[in-house]
């Protein structure tokens, strides 16, 4: 609780109308030992920061050593690179997360389906060249897709989504791939660029894990309206996930929030709540990086049988809390974007 406690006090203060929580860039508290790391954002301003942090800090309980260090903050690049706008798709959405296994694949798709849901025309596009999933959640498997007169990948269909994943283009279940980081590349922007999507109100990008250059060069290439960022509230996948935030950050991409995967289990012999890997730590990490938490979902068995099965939760149980949890977020996301 005390790294709450720390953000907190340093939400009071501020320097050039921003809060010090939100130029926390690093956190690490051992025992009584706090080591804060901020980002800068001009060399000036190291004194002030340093002096208001420690005074917001001195009685904060349990902290005796406090060691500042800063770097220097990434301006948001203005893209010197020309980014293309995908014809005929009004919000163009990338899932991301730093760590793989948290449930992006999941989430993604549990997304997509919830915003078809709610009357709108989606799209799934599976990032993951290396280990495609989507086509197994979507009952996909031995799905095959064609092209048209034009070259043009015509993509599969499932729920009333267009989906594509490198899957439908594999000879059989079984072959292996090897690709190469450029032909990874531009898989990628071909699936984006000459895949017939048509006119669609969101496209959903599971991109593939990791910060690398796929995720770089994607942002610099295509136009994307918001990125969604997953993770479970374990400590090490929380580290791998800010980094996926500061990259979204620095390329200029809109953090629309945090989803919180595999948030708690319920006992469903007692009802009883359980936060099997620690509660509050997502959103003490939402709220230092200024994001929102745009819903927990929870442990529930159901969810891996149901991708196993071909049938998504949101379709296979819609009064389960992760189905609600997964329209509930659709929902923001789609508020959000039609704000815009
Ligand atoms: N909330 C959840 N409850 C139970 N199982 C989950 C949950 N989220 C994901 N899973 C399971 O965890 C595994 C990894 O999920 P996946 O979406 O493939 O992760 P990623 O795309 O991040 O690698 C899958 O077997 C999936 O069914
Ligand atoms: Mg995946």
């Amino acid at each position: 609780m005390a790294v709450r406690e720390i953000m907190d006090s340093l939400g009071k203060q501020t320097v050039n109308n921003r809060k010090l929580s939100e130029l926390v860039k690093d956190i690490k508290l051992v025992g009584d030992k706090l080591e804060l790391i901020f980002r800068l954002p001009n060399k000036n301003l190291e004194n002030e920061i340093r002096e208001k942090a420690l005074s917001a800090l001195k009685d904060v309980e349990g902290v005796e050593d406090i060691e500042i260090s800063f770097e220097m903050e990434q301006p948001v690049q203005s893209p010197a690179f020309h980014r293309t706008r995908l014809p005929g798709i009004k919000h163009l959405i990338v899932v991301g997360s730093g760590k793989g296994g948290v449930g992006k694949s999941t989430v993604a798709t549990n997304i997509a389906l919830s915003l078809s849901k709610l009357g709108y025309k989606v799209g799934l596009l599976d990032g993951d060249i290396y280990g495609p999933s989507i086509p197994t959640m979507l009952g996909l498997k031995n799905q095959r897709v064609e092209v048209d007169k034009f070259n043009r990948i015509i993509p599969a269909e499932a729920f009333g989504m267009k989906v594509m994943s490198v899957g439908f283009l594999l000879p059989s279940e079984d072959t292996p791939l090897i690709w190469r980081g450029p032909m990874l590349m531009k898989a990628l922007t071909q699936f984006l660029f000459d895949v017939k999507w048509g006119s669609l109100d969101f496209l959903i990008l599971d991109l593939p894990p990791g910060t690398g250059d796929v995720q770089l060069t994607l942002a610099q290439t295509v136009e994307i309206d918001g990125a969604i960022v997953v993770t479970t509230p374990q400590d090490v996948a929380l580290s791998d996930v800010k980094k996926a935030v500061v990259m979204f950050k620095e390329v200029g991409i809109p953090v629309l929030g945090v989803v919180e995967n595999m948030a708690y289990f319920v006992c469903p012999e007692s009802g009883n709540k359980y936060y099997i890997f620690g509660k509050g730590k997502v959103l003490a990490f939402a709220q230092a990086y200024g994001l929102k938490i745009l819903g927990s979902v929870p442990i529930e068995p159901e969810i891996s049988e149901t991708s196993d099965s071909g049938v998504p939760i949101v379709e296979s149980s819609t009064n389960s809390q992760s189905a609600k949890a997964f329209l509930g977020i659709a929902k923001i996301v789609a508020e959000e974007l039609e704000r815009r």
